[in-house]
């Protein structure tokens, strides 16, 4: 017998097969939260949850515009007579997961959670960790996941078939995540990486179990080793605010590792040579964008709004330094303040689109 709340860490348990198939697992009572995008594509999900007697299924469009309070309050207005020993189920990408899984957290002080992760990016890295956040609007601009919870899955099913209606961008961004873990954990996977590229499966085996390693050993970021997954989100969340959420936010990841790699090399921290394989790796890969995109968005940016979107980041030191996770090498990484004067000279290069 466990007495471990719901939500409280335990290693994740992961079942692969078709939603048809899993949903049996779904105890009759549940409720659930489906992006209604995902459903105009799989419309065989809806009978499957309706064949568990669900206490209600909560149709919400996905997409960051949707992380917010009021999808929060819509799961929670639904969510009133489960019960404690209930389940929520939440099937979407990582933004509705990372809705449902603040609502798993608050509904009777935390229910249990499923998650079925329908984006790439959801299946190698949101559905799994625990963190749920919505976002919140300040003076006009989106500041992401300011507000969240510590909540873990129960369990995550992975339906292959659900990632047949992602687009080419969708695997892009998704990939760049998994990318991202393989870049700064694993230098031997890096390389077979390189010499063949991983078929979609392994991609998501791979990025789950370094996650989890990551996880397990810090599952409540509390001795900074979970930092290392936000390698290239220091920026990546700048240029996905700047952009007003057009780029997506594997995208801006992608962006941002190279901005974390130009750092590392100003530092004297990230060696000259990995830098240029890891930018090379993220083009041949997963098909990181262009510099150009990074100019485009920063060329009219006031340098003042990206001091205040990098003090705004959670990732920021007691004082508000920026602290960055920079390559000491193909899986080997560090976690350093970077001051400012080291992002500004850098600037003028990235603002002109190449590589400082
Ligand atoms: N909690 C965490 O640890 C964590 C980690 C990484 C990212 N995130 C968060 O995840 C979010 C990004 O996740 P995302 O990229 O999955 O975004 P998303 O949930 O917005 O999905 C992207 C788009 O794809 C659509 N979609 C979802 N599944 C689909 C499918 N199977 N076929 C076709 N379209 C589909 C959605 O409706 C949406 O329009 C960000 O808010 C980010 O902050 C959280
Ligand atoms: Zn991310």
């Amino acid at each position: 017998m466990s007495f471990l709340p719901p939500g409280a860490y335990k290693p994740a348990v992961d079942h692969w097969g078709s939603f048809q198939k899993l949903s049996k697992r779904l105890p009759e009572g549940s409720l659930a939260v489906v992006d209604k995008t995902v459903v105009g594509f799989h419309p065989g999900l809806i009978p499957a949850l309706e064949a568990r007697n669900p206490r209600a299924i909560v149709q919400i469009t996905g997409g960051e515009r949707a992380k917010n309070f009021a999808s929060l309050e819509k799961v929670l207005s639904e969510s009133l007579s489960l019960p404690r020993s209930g389940t929520l189920v939440v099937v979407g990408g990582g933004t509705l997961g990372d809705v449902a899984t603040v609502a798993a957290h608050l509904l009777k002080r935390g229910v249990r959670l499923v998650q079925v992760p329908t984006t790439l990016l959801a299946a190698v890295d949101s559905s799994l960790g625990g963190k749920g956040a919505v976002d919140l609007t300040l003076r006009g601009r989106v500041v992401k996941n300011p507000v969240g919870v510590f909540h873990y899955a129960d369990e995550s099913w992975i339906c292959p078939e659900l990632f047949t209606s992602l687009s080419e961008d969708q695997h892009r961004e998704g990939a760049i995540e998994a990318w991202k873990m393989v870049v700064c954990l694993d230098g031997p996977l890096f390389r077979r990486y390189m010499r063949k590229a991983p078929a979609l499966d392994k991609l998501v085996k791979d990025a789950r179990r370094l996650k989890e390693s990551v996880c397990s050993q810090d599952p409540y970021e509390q001795t900074g080793l979970r930092r290392v997954l936000n390698f290239g989100h220091s920026f990546g969340h700048v240029l996905e605010s700047l952009s007003r959420f057009k780029l997506s936010h594997g995208d801006a990841v992608g962006l941002g590792m190279l901005c974390a790699l130009d750092v590392g090399r100003a530092m004297g921290v990230t060696p000259e040579k990995v830098a240029t394989q890891v930018e090379e790796a993220l083009k041949q890969g997963p098909g990181v964008l262009g510099r150009d995109r990074i100019a485009s968005l920063i060329r009219r940016t006031p340098l003042g709004d990206v001091v205040e979107l990098l003090a705004a980041d959670k990732k920021a030191g007691k004082s508000g330094e920026l602290r960055m996770i920079l390559l000491t090498a193909i899986g080997s990484f560090e976690i350093l303040d970077v001051s400012e004067a080291t992002w500004r000279n850098l600037w003028p290069a990235w603002k002109q689109g190449i590589r400082p």
